[in-house]
């Protein structure tokens, strides 16, 4: 096995999940923070956010990664440059890039002769490969390098899982020694030789992951239309789990067709009140505005964003209804991350539907078992937040689960629903078992559920 020295700039959930896995790979990877909190907590071996997996495998006594501020230590050393910084969403949709190219000027002086891959892991618009070549080159004029678009499909909470056994690992360069030097440093993924696996009890995929050389401008869209069409199965799914409630199928039932379809295929086919996350909503927005600028209309695009949009309100029209109008009422908001097994709270669905209660006159209370503290910075003094249960629901008139968080799932509601003015739970994401709900003596609604249809009653 070939090791080699690697930088993974930024200590993000992207940059520490590629350097643990690009250790497990045999790698010696040195990840730059700039952040000096960030920086020390990671040195005194805690990790920033909450991903599992993540601690065991940056920390295993097996691991190579170590954790500088010194960009210069890191670059000078290594062969391989992985650039994991952010590209958060500009007031009009786009990417700012503004962390990529202060990284791009940060590392143009240390280049030299020896040939260096420097690599976009960052999700950034079509065309940033060709404009980042040229800034770099004018930047360090006689150097050897070669970047390379190389976009991550990591899903927050799997982090991990999805860096050890990604599906593929997609190229986008120019010259065939790039091709070949992301080969060597990708050897041991291609080849299912990560023994970290075992230490984590990571569950095997059946299939080793596909290797695709494209250009650049490919892999940039690439990234952005696997997340667009993620994002349109939650919207198309959550469109036909809103027609079962107008006509009395059931969206479980439907679903279960669709998902046994191979060319379906039954992931990302859960209803509920839309997507949200660090991901999604920036990267539809940003491909429609890129298809925009090149003077294409991306029609279906714009509807998954709308439908997304609209999902959340759907749901709580259907509870003012049920409780004749929310004005006065007390309900609770479950789960403030945008999905379990992260602390993120970016694009937060329980955030907004705190925010739209209070706005309707309800005396709101959130609760989330992870990041009740870092939310109370984003909620009003109005709006109680805890990660105690119980005290949350105590006297509610209804709650509303946004997060499937385990605890939600595995709670005596029975008990806790006993401790509520009225057991009313709005399911959004059609989480818990309604059975389950209306023995422990709840009112269940859910999203498009037939026995627990939200809307009015087809006309048979
Ligand atoms: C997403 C993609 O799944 C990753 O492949 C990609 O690398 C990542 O964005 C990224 O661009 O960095 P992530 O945002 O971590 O990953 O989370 P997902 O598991 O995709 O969930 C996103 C949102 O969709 C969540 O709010 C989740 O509740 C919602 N969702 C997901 C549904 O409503 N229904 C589903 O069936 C699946």
């Amino acid at each position: 096995m070939n090791t080699l020295e690697v930088a993974v700039i930024g200590a993000g959930y992207v940059g520490l999940s590629t350097a643990a896995a690009l250790a497990a790979c045999g790698h010696r990877v040195w990840v730059v923070e700039r952040d000096p909190v960030r920086l020390e907590m990671l040195r005194s071996g805690r990790v920033p956010i909450q991903e599992p997996h993540l601690k065991a495998a940056l920390f295993a006594p097996s691991s190579t990664v170590c954790f500088t501020a010194d960009l210069r230590i890191a670059v000078c050393v290594s062969s391989i440059v992985v650039i994991a910084v952010g590209t958060p969403p500009t007031p009009s949709h786009g990417a700012n890039l503004s962390q990529l190219y202060a990284v791009l000027e940060g590392i143009a002086p240390l280049l030299d002769e020896q040939p260096r891959v420097v690599v976009v892991k960052s999700t950034v618009p079509v065309g940033t490969h060709a404009q980042a070549s040229q800034e770099l080159r004018r930047l360090a004029p006689i150097a050897s390098f070669a970047l390379v678009s190389n976009p991550e499909f990591l899903r927050q909470g799997r982090a991990v899982r999805d860096a050890v056994f990604p599906d593929r690992i997609v190229v986008g360069a120019t010259q065939p020694w790039a091709f070949q030097a992301m080969k060597t440093l990708y050897g041991a993924l291609l080849e299912g030789q990560i023994s970290l696996t075992e230490a984590l009890e990571l569950e095997r995929p059946v299939s080793l992951p596909a290797w695709l050389e494209v250009s650049p401008r490919s892999a940039e869209l690439a990234k952005y239309a696997a997340n667009a069409f993620l994002a349109m199965k939650i919207s198309f799914v959550n469109e036909i789990a809103n027609v079962c409630e107008e006509t009395g199928a059931d969206i479980d039932e439907v679903i279960s067709v669709l998902g046994s379809d191979a060319r379906i295929g039954a992931d990302f086919l859960r209803a509920g009140l839309g997507y949200g996350g660090s991901c999604f909503p920036k990267d539809t927005r940003a491909l429609s505005q890129i298809a925009a600028k090149s003077g294409y209309d991306f029609q279906l695009l714009r509807a998954v964003i709308e439908v997304n949009a609209a999902q959340r309100y759907r749901a709580l029209d259907t509870l003012e209804r049920r409780l004749n109008g929310v004005r006065g009422k007390t309900v609770t908001v479950l789960g403030l991350t945008f999905k379990p097994d992260t602390d993120d709270l970016r694009e937060s669905l329980g955030i907004d539907l705190a925010l739209e209660l209070a706005a309707r006159g309800a005396f709101v209370r959130t609760h989330d078992p992870v990041a009740a503290q870092a939310a109370r910075e984003l909620l009003p003094a109005g709006i109680a937040v805890s990660g105690n249960l119980e005290a949350m629901l105590t006297d509610a008139d209804a709650c509303v689960l946004v997060t499937e968080w385990r605890e939600y799932l595995t709670a005596d509601w029975a008990r806790l629903g006993a401790r509520m003015r009225h057991a009313l739970v709005l399911d959004g994401r059609n989480a818990l078992e309604p059975t389950v709900m209306f023995a422990a003596g709840f009112t269940y609604l859910g999203i498009g559920r037939a026995d627990t249809r939200l809307t009015r009653q087809p006309q048979d």
